[in-house]
């Protein structure tokens, strides 16, 4: 079935998050400790947090992407840092392009931005996904995430638009 991106609305706030926890627990919990997984991906997901994604602190532009009426994909783009800060696919649906259509949208918007670039923290997870899509390693370090806690990561950018 073909994959649709759109705007994410307020009422896919849940859903946000669920594809979210979906992919991290589902696809990236081969490569980190359960610790860093859990600090990434904190579960239940509760008021609290729907509340929090709402509040959108970052002016994120986020898209959802569907196949057959379903979320089974995420994506955000940080305008100002001229930053990926998101690309999630559930397991289920990966590998049949639904995270590089995300990403090819994320591109176009952040062009019709002016942007000429994009920068990424990836996890070592995604690295080779990013890497199919054109993007190169600036550096490999760590990521701090909102809760203090350190995940390995790879600094990676791509030239756009161009
Ligand atoms: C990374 C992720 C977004 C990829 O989504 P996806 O929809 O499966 O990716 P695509 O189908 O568009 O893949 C495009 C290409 O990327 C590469 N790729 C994607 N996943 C890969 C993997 N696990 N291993 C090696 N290459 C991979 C392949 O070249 C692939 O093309 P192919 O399937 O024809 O071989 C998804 O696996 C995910 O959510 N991972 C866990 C969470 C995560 O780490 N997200 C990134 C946070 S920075």
């Amino acid at each position: 079935m073909a994959v649709s991106v759109r705007q994410m609305s307020a009422d896919d706030a849940q859903a946000f998050l669920e594809v979210h926890r979906a992919a991290v627990h589902g696809i990236a919990a081969h490569d980190y400790p359960p610790a860093v997984i859990s600090a990434w991906a904190p579960l239940p997901i509760g008021d609290e947090l729907i509340q929090d994604v709402r509040a959108n602190r970052d002016d994120e532009s986020r898209l959802v992407a569907e196949i057959g009426g379903q979320i089974v994909g995420i994506g955000s783009l940080v305008a100002k840092n001229a930053e990926v800060r998101a690309c999630y696919v559930v397991r289920t649906a990966s590998r049949k392009g639904v995270g590089s259509t995300l990403l090819r949208e994320i591109e176009r918007v952040a062009t019709e931005l002016g942007l000429s670039s994009l920068q990424l923290d990836s996890s070592i997870t995604a690295e080779p996904f990013y890497a199919a899509n054109g993007y190169e390693v600036r550096e490999r370090g760590e990521h701090i995430l909102g809760s203090g806690v350190p995940m390995a990561c790879v600094k990676m950018y791509k030239t756009i638009g161009s």
